[in-house]
């Protein structure tokens, strides 16, 4: 059986439905992961054979202010479903993200490069990494720009704004590929089901700016909404972010056969799936 942790959240939502009756979920009120007793008890009574943790404090500006909540959630919480994992004969998987990079390559990440956070958010989630070893069956899924049904994200942002605006300034200076979580859910289903071992990469494939990403998703809904551009530096955001953080998914589809399909085309399905 495998147990999703952070079940309610955007990916964890996704990965229920997609799984079925292969899974069994927890969240917060059943687990909470900064406590490695909290952990124990409750993978020691469920015995799953596989934990896929989508959990994670995800508010990467709240990071910033509240680093020792960002280590314990994202670094800490991970050790603990490491350790407990290995104790009952587990494997884990472990949901990562781009901003372990800083950005400045120029060109599509791979697994092995070396990181280089810029951010308290992207500095905890590494740690998540380094700490998901203390169980050597261990899988890192690193993603990027996440949106689905089921949370906050920048697609229902702009659908949102729209109702409010007819003219937004969207920052054209990040470049990154918006990934929808039933593809990345299919992406850790198949890794899952090849029992890959290591650091894997999946996102949607090809690339775009946020600019170009609000700009897709007015257009995809027959919006009419001038988009104008916007530099990083003038959003004022506190946590910084990687520039250029795409990622290399050449591995996943080399070991799997599994290809997340191209960003637009998600979105115009999500879109799609939304209206239903
Ligand atoms: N969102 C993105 O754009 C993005 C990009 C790259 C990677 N990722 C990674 O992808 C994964 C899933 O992200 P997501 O956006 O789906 O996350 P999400 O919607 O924020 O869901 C995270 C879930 O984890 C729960 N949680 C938080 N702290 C916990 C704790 N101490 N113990 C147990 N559960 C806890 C949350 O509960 P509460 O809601 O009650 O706090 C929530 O249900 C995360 O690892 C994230 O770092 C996300």
């Amino acid at each position: 059986m495998i147990l999703v942790v952070g079940a309610k959240g955007m990916l964890g939502q996704d990965l229920m439905t997609l799984l079925g009756s292969a899974a069994r979920g927890v969240d917060l009120e059943d687990v909470d992961i900064t406590s490695l007793e909290s952990v124990q008890k409750v993978l020691f009574s469920i015995r799953p054979r596989i934990v896929i943790n989508a959990a994670a404090y995800t508010d990467v500006d709240g990071c910033e202010t509240n680093p020792d909540l960002a280590m314990q959630a994202n670094g800490e919480g991970v050790a603990h479903l490491a350790m407990a994992t290995s104790e009952i004969g587990a494997k884990l998987v472990q949901v990562s993200t781009d901003y372990v990079f800083d950005g400045r390559k120029g060109s599509p990440y791979l697994e092995d490069e070396p990181t280089g956070p810029l951010s308290v958010y992207g500095e905890s989630k590494l740690a998540g990494e380094m700490n998901a070893r203390f169980n050597p069956d261990y899988l890192i899924v690193r993603t990027q720009w996440l949106y689905g049904v089921n949370g906050k994200n920048f697609v229902e942002t702009m659908l949102r704004l729209a109702t409010e605006k007819k003219e937004l300034a969207v920052v054209d200076d990040q470049i990154g590929s918006p990934t929808w979580t039933v593809d990345l859910a299919l992406a850790i289903r198949a890794l899952v089901e090849k029992d890959c071992r290591g650091i894997y990469h999946a996102a949607n494939t090809g690339f775009c700016s946020w600019n170009e990403f609000a700009r897709a998703i007015f257009a995809e809904s027959g919006i009419d909404m001038r988009v104008n551009p916007l530099a990083t530096k003038d959003l004022g955001r506190p946590a910084p972010r990687p520039l250029y953080s795409t990622l290399d998914c050449g591995k996943l589809v080399r070991d799997t056969g599994f290809q997340l399909q191209p960003w637009r085309e998600a979105l115009k399905n999500y879109l799609k799936l939304r209206r239903l």
